[in-house]
């Protein structure tokens, strides 16, 4: 199973601005490019975060849709929003959008969505102490499920989990031209941080230049 964060960020490592809005500075390409990520997976992971701030939902370019359903693929991949209480607004707009939604949770978390029709299905995979999702066991439910290829699209609280544990394996990163300053806008990976030492080390695959934007691709080593 391959994990895939695709990020975009401005050239001074912010992925929103302080007030959190859904992120406007990458070009039609960057988009273009995130749409080709997200279309060529099996799901999309979305951090509660993310989904509340505007994030998640389908993609329209119809020679991508064309490209899944000539594969025996569903024209969209399943999205899974990942939340440990699973406190989420069931008004979202991205509950009335033709998709099929996933919510990867806790126990507790799980509870009021069980007889909601809002998600096709509820996985949960918590830790011993059912304050967390256990990633591993998640990894083995997802493979049940047939997936190998996820395309987690952020944000910076569920990145950090997801480092921590060791589960992304490859990582997108597009810098686009901006500077969006202000402490308070998060950057890609947020948590508590990682000492030098434990840092998780990259191996650059690739950088390729595109107007005013740079495209990296990194492995996690
Ligand atoms: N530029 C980009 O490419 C890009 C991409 C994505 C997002 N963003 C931006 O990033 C911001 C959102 O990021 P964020 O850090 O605030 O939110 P986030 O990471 O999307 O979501 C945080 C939530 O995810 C859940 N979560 C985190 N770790 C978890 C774990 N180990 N187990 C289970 N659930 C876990 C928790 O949900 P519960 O609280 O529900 O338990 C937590 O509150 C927004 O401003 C968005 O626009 C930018």
């Amino acid at each position: 199973m391959k994990t895939t964060l695709v990020l975009a960020m401005t050239a001074d490592g912010k992925i929103s601005d302080v007030k959190k809005s859904p992120p406007t500075f990458g070009s039609k390409r960057d988009y273009a490019h995130l749409e080709e990520q997200i279309m060529s997976s099996d799901v999309v992971l979305v951090g509660s975060g993310t989904l509340k701030d505007g994030g998640g939902g389908v993609e329209t370019n119809p020679a991508l849709i064309q490209a899944r359903l000539a594969q025996g693929k569903s024209a969209q991949p399943p999205q899974i929003i990942c939340s440990r209480s699973g406190d989420i607004d069931p008004t979202l707009p991205f509950f009335s959008q033709s998709i099929e939604r996933w919510l990867l949770t806790t126990k507790i978390g799980a509870v009021d969505w069980l007889e909601r029709t809002s998600f096709d299905r509820v996985l949960v995979c918590e830790t011993a102490d059912g304050k967390d999702i256990d990633w591993q066991a998640a990894k083995v439910k997802l493979a049940e499920l047939a997936v190998e290829n996820i395309c987690f699209l952020g944000g910076a609280e569920l990145a950090a989990s997801l480092f921590a544990a060791n589960f992304i394996d490859e990582l997108w990163l597009t810098i686009c031209p901006f500077i969006y300053g202000g402490s308070a806008a998060p950057s890609p990976v947020a948590g508590v941080g990682f000492t030098p030492e434990l840092a998780p080390r990259l191996k650059l695959l690739s950088v390729d230049q595109v107007d005013q934007e740079l495209f990296l691709h990194y492995q996690v080593q």
